[in-house]
């Protein structure tokens, strides 16, 4: 009570750190952040280097910058490649979330692919705690996910998750509020984007970036081509590859499913693969329940009904994939005296 009147609020935080995004739930708040895991920096002479925006800001440097910046992305597949630029990155996002209030210094929740390793583990663990952490709790993110999701997570039947993030799909199966299974497929919404660079290179002579591709994949992206076959006129800022100069294309209805008909394959393989790794029982029930698509390449139109077509078993795309680990994690925080057997344990 006192704390609350002079203003020191414990403002404890879930964070899904991300190899695309990174998101920050509050207890009480909801989800107060939600940024690009991008950070730019610039070389001092002693060799340090300086950080001079985070997130969005950054994000919008990406590919643009003199060569005495350069931008960072701290998280690749999922776990940490740059420990100290992810070490600023929390630091940043935890200061711009506590603002200017007096704190004592927060708990933290960070969630981690099933797959990490001890090591990858306690990197997060670490930069959580030298970002300003007092303590740092690791959950799972297919955990979380589930949570999110509002999976029924402590009943003994068995539930798949598929999270397409932007380094990799995790695929999960779990039971009683533990990881039965994990594999990681590196394909998703970065192999979609790069699938789409290469195809209007290849197929149109015109070079675009990674940023454009991803623009198209979210405006007019498709898992399956459309029955009717209409032509969309997509204007893609790019360079026409034999003239050199800027061009525009006109994509046909089925060029996206073609495009990204690789990097989905690989994803179906790794289900296929999962669905027969698991004892048969929970096979039978993951069919009954459906599997549930989580992360932002769930939001990809159709790529449901084509991974259906392709397996045979029905999916569900989590309500607001983008954000169901981050509530789940939140979920997690707000009920840590009960949670604490689906933590990671130290
Ligand atoms: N509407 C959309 N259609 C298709 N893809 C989308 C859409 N919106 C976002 N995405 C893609 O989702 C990906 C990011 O998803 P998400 O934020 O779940 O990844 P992440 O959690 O940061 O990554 P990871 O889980 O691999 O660490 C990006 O590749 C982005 O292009
Ligand atoms: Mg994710």
């Amino acid at each position: 009570m006192l704390s609350r009147v002079l203003g020191f609020v414990s403002a404890d935080m879930a964070i899904d750190l991300g190899t695309a995004n990174t998101l920050v739930y509050v207890p009480g708040r909801g989800i107060v952040l939600d940024e690009p895991s991008v950070v730019a920096v610039t070389q001092q002479r002693d060799g340090d280097r300086k950080v001079i925006a985070v997130g969005y800001e950054a994000k919008t440097m990406l590919g643009r910058t003199p060569s005495k910046i350069e931008t960072i992305q701290p998280l690749r597949d999922g776990v940490i490649a740059d420990f100290s630029a992810a070490e600023e990155m929390i630091k940043h996002f935890i200061r711009r979330v506590l603002k200017r209030r007096l704190f004592t210094s927060p708990r933290i929740m960070i969630c981690v692919p099933a797959s990490a390793t001890p090591v990858e583990r306690r990197a997060v663990h670490e930069a959580g705690l030298s970002a300003g952490a007092r303590r740092v709790y690791l959950i799972e993110e297919p955990v979380a996910a589930a949570i999110g999701a509002g999976l029924p997570i402590t009943e003994a039947r068995g539930s798949m998750i598929v999270d397409i993030g932007g380094g990799t799909t995790d695929i999960a199966v779990l039971s009683m509020g533990s990881v039965l299974y994990s594999r990681s497929v590196r394909s998703a919404g970065n192999a979609f984007d790069e699938a789409i660079v290469n195809y209007v290179r290849f197929k149109y002579n015109l070079l675009i970036g990674a940023t454009s591709a991803e623009a198209i994949k979210k405006e007019s992206g498709c898992a399956i081509a459309k029955a009717n076959g209409e032509r969309m006129p997509i204007h893609i800022k790019g360079r026409d590859l034999h003239r050199g100069f800027p061009a525009d294309i006109t994509l046909t209805a089925d060029d996206i499913p073609q495009a990204l008909n690789l990097p989905i394959q690989q994803i179906v393989g790794g289900i296929r693969q999962a669905l027969a790794d698991v004892p048969p029982e929970l096979t039978a029930d993951i069919c009954e329940a459906g599997i549930y698509l989580t992360g932002g390449g769930a939001l990809l139109d159709r790529l449901d009904a084509r991974f259906s077509q392709e397996t045979g078993v029905k999916f569900k795309i989590a309500e607001d994939p983008l954000r169901c680990v981050v509530r789940g994690t939140g979920k997690a925080l707000e009920q840590l005296d009960t949670m604490s057997d689906f933590l990671v344990k130290p």
